[in-house]
């Protein structure tokens, strides 16, 4: 799909079918998370890629809506802290960022897909950490659930670009 399209269509999409997900779509939404940009190409970041199925209970655990366990799967990304680059000037740890990159390159590729997804920061980080059976060293930064859409997109509202965008060219 060409790019202006997919980023104009995209939408967080709040109610899935229960069909399957192609493996092959599956495949495309992990390679564009293997593609994805970080920090000195350190690629501190795991993807964890989580069947609803037999495990509604758990998920709802992690984020209450009911649409979040309703499509077939689940996609977490997990930050890992002890590989991440770090900025030495104010030792400011990019992992979060690099990971915030991984799922939006998902995103946008199950977008191209046909699929739909919806960026999750409303996760409870423990029940995160347990479900995910992670170590100190690993930080879950966001979810999505992962499947066929059954929501319809509304409007899409966004500030202008003058209250987004300093523009200091003739300055
Ligand atoms: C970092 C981040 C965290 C988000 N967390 C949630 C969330 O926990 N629950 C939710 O329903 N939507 C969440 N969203 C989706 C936003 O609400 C949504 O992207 C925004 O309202 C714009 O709508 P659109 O994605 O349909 O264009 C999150 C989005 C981002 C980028």
């Amino acid at each position: 799909m060409e790019f202006a399209k997919l980023i104009r269509e995209r939408y967080s999409v709040r109610s899935y079918k229960s069909i399957p997900v192609e493996e092959e779509k599956l495949q495309a939404v992990l390679e564009a998370a293997r593609l994805a940009p970080t920090a000195a190409n350190r690629q501190p970041f795991r993807v964890f890629v989580i069947p609803t199925e037999g495990r509604r209970e758990e998920l709802g655990k992690v984020c209450s809506p009911d649409w979040f366990a309703e499509a077939p799967l689940v996609l977490a990304v997990v930050a890992l802290k002890d590989k991440c680059w770090v900025r030495k000037y104010d030792q400011r740890p990019y992992g979060e960022v690099d990971a915030a990159i991984v799922m939006d390159h998902m995103v946008l590729a199950a977008h191209d897909q046909g699929l739909g997804t919806c960026w999750i920061g409303m996760f409870h980080p423990e029940a995160a950490r347990e479900l995910l059976e992670l170590g100190e060293e690993m930080d879950p930064i966001a979810f999505t659930p992962l499947g066929y859409s059954s929501d319809v997109p509304g409007p899409k509202k966004r500030r202008p670009l003058e209250a987004l965008v300093v523009d200091m060219r003739g300055e």
